[in-house]
């Protein structure tokens, strides 16, 4: 139906005030219709922005996030804003698609962090733990956006996910399709004797609601002297990352604060780089 056509039927002689109500209602439940049809074959939404009045313009195939529409109108940095697609498209990392699947039900770890996309291009651009077969342990690696990228840039190191139990099916999925990454559970403090790694990451996982004193047991079990570590930290309630430091400090000859390397934007989000493995005698 037309706008006009009712807008006719308002001004003739017969003029029906029952009949022009239900005109109206058939007019308006054809707009909606319209409306539907438009927003179904649209390639980009507004999405409402939790923590903001600001709506950001992102490229989305209903339920999939394309990441790189989603960074060049970054405008606000909620780790929710996203949590809700099913999955989130980085392009091709490496010399394939990297496709991530989400899952919120699972808690925390469910969903990508902006801290796990930083520390991943962060890390894949610095160069000094790259000789070699590395062998690279990601701590909390929730969705496990961080070591797979990691692991497609860098082709050959071998990656290893962990989380606690309720993540492994995200993790094993995620981590399917790339060769030289695999998953694990790993619960911070738990005996980990025997094992060793080259590098490693962990991102937001350094927070008061989460076990610092047993991340960094874990981490000083599963270094050797030479290990390099690279934690993303986002700037929250002040106490915990300082508790956190001075552990580190114990522990590690070596423990700095750097500046992201990324095109993540986010200004709460820099980068422990520790190393210098301390050995009692
Ligand atoms: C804020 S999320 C970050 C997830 C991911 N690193 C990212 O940046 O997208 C913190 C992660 O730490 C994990 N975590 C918390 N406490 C843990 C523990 N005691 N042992 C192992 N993982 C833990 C959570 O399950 C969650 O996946």
């Amino acid at each position: 139906m037309e706008a006009t056509s009712m807008i006719e039927t308002e001004y003739n002689d017969e003029y029906d005030a029952y009949e022009a109500m239900m005109n109206r209602g058939a007019f308006l439940r054809k707009l909606r219709q319209m409306a539907e049809e438009d927003e179904a074959h649209r390639d980009v939404v507004v999405l409402p922005v939790l923590s903001s009045s600001k709506d950001v313009e992102i490229t989305v195939d209903h339920d999939t996030l394309c990441y790189h529409s989603y960074l060049s109108v970054q405008a606000v940095y909620d780790d929710y804003k996203h949590v809700n697609y099913r999955q989130i498209d980085f392009g091709i990392v490496g010399d394939s698609p990297l496709v991530i699947a989400q899952d919120r039900t699972v808690g925390k770890g469910g969903f990508v962090w902006d801290s796990g996309y930083i520390l991943a291009e962060h890390v894949a651009r610095v160069t000094e733990w790259q000789t070699g077969s590395p062998s690279v342990v990601e701590l909390g690696a929730g969705t496990g956006v961080t070591g797979l990228f990691v692991g497609r840039q860098v082709p050959q190191a071998q990656v290893h996910l962990t989380d606690l139990p309720q993540l492994l099916p995200l993790m094993e999925k995620n981590s399917s399709t790339s060769k030289n990454v695999t998953a694990g559970v790993l619960e911070w403090g738990r005996n980990v004797s025997g094992q060793e790694y080259d590098v490693i990451l962990g991102a937001d996982v350094v927070a008061s609601i989460y076990d610092s004193y047993g991340l960094a047991k874990t981490i000083y079990d599963l270094s050797h002297e030479r290990t390099k570590i690279y934690l993303a930290c986002k700037d929250r309630l002040s106490g915990s990352i300082e508790d956190f430091e001075g552990q580190m400090k114990n522990m590690f000859e070596h423990v700095g604060r750097s500046k992201p390397n990324s095109s993540n934007n986010n200004p709460k989000v820099w980068i422990f780089e520790i190393s210098g493995k301390r050995v009692t005698q």
